[in-house]
């Protein structure tokens, strides 16, 4: 593989993402010998630029990772050599055959034999079901499904691969993977920051569709997915679109929206959602969401799933929370006075930062008295694994370039995930249902509090446990 020939042409090479994470990426997959040995990078955007001013653009998202210091500087003008620009419309075909004629013009030169055409789609795959219907049409008429990579770059981030790991190659979490053991089940997303730049692209989706329908509900369909056959692409997405199809139609009333406002603290004003200039004034997309849902299978009948996602709050987290069930006729309960929630057991995976897996336990507190409390068995990664961790595109982008499809949805994942949220998406705007505002750097919205007591479901944080 690593004799041969790709072009990868980076569509949007001006943006955001291209900027932040692609590029990047590339560079990383080339330091660590990942990429074919006759590899070229197309940028192509509408800008014009030159070959020089794209390296030059891509040259200052690059970084030397703390471990990657060798020979780094020259690595990255190796990298940057074979880096070109192509400017050109993006629904213009005969811009799109010039490019070719050069990618056809390079990879002669290296003399690749037999080919493949792969396109790496980054979502929105449309805003509900139907325009997502079109996309995939679309699509279709040019490539077949196996030439289609739908990227969720939640998927590649390594605790999240690990949930497979964790679940099927050890003994002691599976047997107690499901409602008789598991009391709820919660998936947490946020960011100590606002939209602050990408409005425009925002307000037309909102939280729900920006991590919901994707990232969130994806750790759940691995979460709660049954055995796979194997662990090939097509059997562990045939699992997630079983879990995914068995799930309850979504209720208006199981959703809290929010929407941030501007705060002061420390001297510093904190912005209105509604402040961005791309933003319109009376804007109701949600910026915070949470949701309660339930799966109705064998498996999962009547356990909450929890979900909650939220902008500017009042930190940066993405994690997994298992609570499990009371101990049956505990005999310790009088250490836990009333409050028997206390004493519940606590699988928490945190995807970032600081990765770790930690399982809450009832221990007693040393000493001669018997005084229980809740004590953490950590897996901390930073402690465990001196590797620094691949950025989630790194792995995506080189699972694609080796046609891996296992870490990306399948088009009919994609409609069970659209199905699951468009009515209720139509719902919050039909009815123009008004966001409840929470302070920028909160908690968010008291409503996602509400919502998960009418469940019997306290939320982890934790910032109160580390
Ligand atoms: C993207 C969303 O998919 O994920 C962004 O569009 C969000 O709004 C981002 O900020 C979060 O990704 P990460 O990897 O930084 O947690």
């Amino acid at each position: 593989e690593n004799e041969s020939t790709v072009s990868i042409t980076v569509v949007g090479a001006s943006g955001d993402l291209a900027k932040k994470k692609i590029f990047p990426a590339l560079f990383a997959l080339y330091y660590e010998d990942c990429l074919p040995k006759h590899f070229t990078i197309y940028g192509y955007a509408r800008s014009k630029m030159t070959d020089a001013e794209l390296r030059n653009m891509v040259s200052k998202t690059l970084t030397c990772r703390i471990d990657k210091r060798e020979n780094c500087s020259e690595k990255m003008d190796q990298f940057l050599k074979r880096c070109f620009y192509h400017s050109g419309q993006y629904d213009s075909e005969e811009n799109f055959s010039q490019l070719d004629k050069k990618l056809k013009k390079q990879e002669l030169s290296a003399s690749s034999g037999n080919g493949w055409t792969r396109v790496i789609v980054e979502k929105p795959f449309g805003r509900d079901s139907e325009s997502s219907a079109v996309l995939t049409k679309a699509l279709k008429q040019y490539l077949a499904e196996d030439q289609i990579f739908r990227i969720d770059h939640y998927l590649g981030k390594e605790l999240v691969e690990n949930l497979s790991v964790l679940r099927f190659a050890n003994l002691i979490f599976e047997p107690l993977w499901s409602r008789r053991y598991i009391r709820n089940v919660q998936l947490i997303f946020s960011e100590d920051f606002g939209t602050e730049g990408r409005g425009g692209y925002f307000d037309n989706y909102g939280i729900i569709r920006d991590i919901m329908q994707n990232h969130l509900l994806q750790i759940l369909a691995l979460f709660a997915m049954e055995t796979p056959v194997s662990l090939d692409a097509e059997d562990i997405r045939n699992e997630k679109v079983k879990v995914l199809r068995s799930m309850r139609p979504l209720r208006l009333e199981d959703v809290v929206v929010g929407q941030y406002k501007s705060h002061s603290r420390g001297g510093v004003t904190y912005p209105s959602y509604t402040d961005d200039k791309t933003v319109p004034k009376d804007s109701l997309t949600p910026t915070f969401a949470a949701a309660a849902l339930f799966i109705d299978n064998a498996r999962w009948d009547g356990v909450p799933f929890l979900m909650k996602a939220g902008k500017a709050l009042h930190n940066r987290g993405a994690e997994i929370r298992v609570q499990f069930r009371h101990v049956p006729g505990n005999l310790y309960n009088r250490n836990f006075g009333t409050d028997l929630d206390r004493a519940t057991n606590e699988l928490v995976i945190r995807v970032q930062p600081d990765e770790a897996i930690f399982l809450k336990i009832n221990n007693k507190v040393p000493g001669l008295g018997m005084r229980l409390d809740l004590s953490n068995l950590n897996l901390h990664y930073a402690a465990r694994y001196s590797k620094e961790i691949p950025d989630a595109y790194e792995r995506l982008l080189l699972d694609a370039i080796e046609g891996e499809r296992r870490l990306f949805i399948r088009s009919d994942e994609l409609d069970a995930a659209w199905a699951l949220f468009t009515p209720v998406l139509a719902e919050l705007e039909e009815k123009k249902i008004i966001p409840e505002s929470y302070p920028y750097g909160s908690r968010g919205p008291v409503g996602a509090h509400y919502l998960a007591a009418r469940y019997n479901v306290r939320w982890g944080d934790l910032d109160i446990e580390q």
